[in-house]
């Protein structure tokens, strides 16, 4: 199995090996014979919450906060979070986005377990395996509960720190429907929220976009690299400064630097009436925003060795078309999102066999982005518009397909069960933009 021996990405995350033995609800479900090394219980609660700028919010939070509290765990804990639902009528789960989880621990609602209702709890575990930047939100009619702040920021650490740093924020970036209208946030921070930091401390800023579209983020006044894409380390990063940074919904950048003498800046391209402001003696100055280049993930980094490429022989390949649909739907005139022309719960199924290695085509022909994302496993990208990755390896749990793209994605199926693979703008799941992966 070529996937043995090498399961290391730039010191980074790692692929499971395969399972041997065939599927048993041991290989369904996490650890449930022994103690776990960490425990978290997750209220779900209903809540009027303030932002920064004094908008509120009528929330469904965890534990009463925006976002949710910030889990961190270091690999290879045996992690165990208690959902607690206090929502009233509100059925919720949690999925853990990034982290390749046994398939009942995967918080997909009428799939991998029944929807959490009112007063009920249900009990998560997981190995943390996948080192780096991670999230976690409901599953359950994810566009309005993940809109309305049932999520968070998961980071696994690694067991042996590569690079340490002396400062290390996770930055979910959010747009919040508040009573006053849409407001664009950083957490909370629908303002500039300005932060004191010493000139020479390493910064590691973990931005999240939990939103349902593509945004630009630029990071200004000082140069940085972008140590890990979707959690997972670049190899070889080099500095860039000035760039204009596209994340996927639901992707990750992870954005490190030497704190300078002059302010820093991380916000959405052209606007910074939000954002984050790193001061090193509270009276600096806002450095101008830049357009410089755009910042091109395949091309980024230096290139390194995988388990499998482009070149290898493949045991499936699935081509899937993702296309707008408008037409006469159960009697109604109405908007689709579609996969080879069928929407959920008609959604294409594909069938792998455990061990398989699989790559599949992705091809919008659409008007609107689709980050695409699959539970379970991680894509390892094989090439864009037909042109190969040039860079550092990209190992993603979300890709995002924009109109006329053509992206194609290798994977292991070395995680048994049945799988969501969709698209992670939530309104277009609702629109039916979903297909599943389910093991022979
Ligand atoms: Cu982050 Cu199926 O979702
Ligand atoms: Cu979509």
């Amino acid at each position: 199995n070529m996937m043995q021996g090498v399961t290391e990405f730039g010191g980074g995350s790692t692929f499971p090996q395969t399972h041997e033995g065939g599927i048993s609800v041991e290989t369904l479900t996490g650890p449930r014979d022994r103690q776990p090394d960490r425990s978290f219980t997750l209220t779900a609660q209903a809540a009027k919450v303030p932002l920064t700028s004094g908008a509120t919010v009528e929330a469904w939070t965890f534990n009463g906060q925006v976002p949710g509290p910030e889990l961190r765990v270091r690999e290879g804990e045996l992690v165990e979070i208690k959902l607690v639902n206090n929502i009233p009528s509100v059925p919720v789960t949690i999925h853990w986005h990034g982290v390749d989880v046994p398939n009942a621990e995967d918080g997909v609602p009428g799939m991998t377990q029944n929807a959490v209702r009112t007063g009920q709890t249900h009990t998560y575990r997981f190995v943390a395996d996948e080192v780096g930047t991670r999230w976690y939100h409901s599953h359950q009619l994810a566009s309005e509960q993940v809109g309305r702040g049932l999520f968070g920021a998961l980071v696994i650490e690694p067991r042996t720190v590569q690079r340490p740093v002396d400062e290390d924020i996770a930055v979910p970036f959010h747009i919040w429907d508040a009573s006053s209208g849409a407001r664009r946030a950083f957490g909370a921070a629908d303002a500039l929220e300005r932060r004191q930091m010493e000139a020479g401390r390493r910064v590691r800023l973990r931005l999240i976009n939990t939103s349902n579209k593509p945004a630009t983020f630029t990071l200004t006044g000082t140069p940085y690299r972008v140590t890990a894409l979707d959690g997972t380390d670049v190899n070889g990063p080099t500095e860039v400064n000035g760039y204009q940074l596209p994340l996927s919904a639901a992707g990750r950048y992870d954005l490190e630097f030497v704190m300078p003498s002059r302010p820093v800046r991380l916000a959405e391209l052209g606007d910074v009436s939000h954002g984050l402001l790193l001061q090193p003696d509270g009276a600096g100055d806002v450095a101008p925003d830049t357009e410089g280049p755009v910042f091109d993930p395949t091309a980024y980094g230096s290139a390194s060795d995988t388990p499998f490429n482009a070149s290898s022989s493949f045991d499936r390949t699935f081509n899937l078309v993702l296309d707008d649909w408008l037409g006469f739907y159960n009697g109604k005139f109405a908007l689709r999102q579609t996969v080879n022309g069928r929407v959920f719960p008609n959604a294409p199924v594909h069938m792998v066999r455990e061990g398989d290695l699989v790559k599949m085509r992705f091809v919008n022909r659409g008007t609107e982005n689709h980050p695409m994302h699959l539970h379970g496993h991680h894509m390892l990208v094989l090439s864009r518009n037909g042109q190969p990755v040039t860079g550092s390896p990209m190992v993603m749990d979300t890709l995002n397909v924009a109109p006329g793209e053509a992206w194609e994605v290798g994977f292991r199926a070395d995680n048994p069960g049945l799988w969501m693979d969709h698209c992670h703008d939530f309104v277009h799941t609702q629109l039916g933009m979903v297909l599943h992966l389910a093991y022979e």
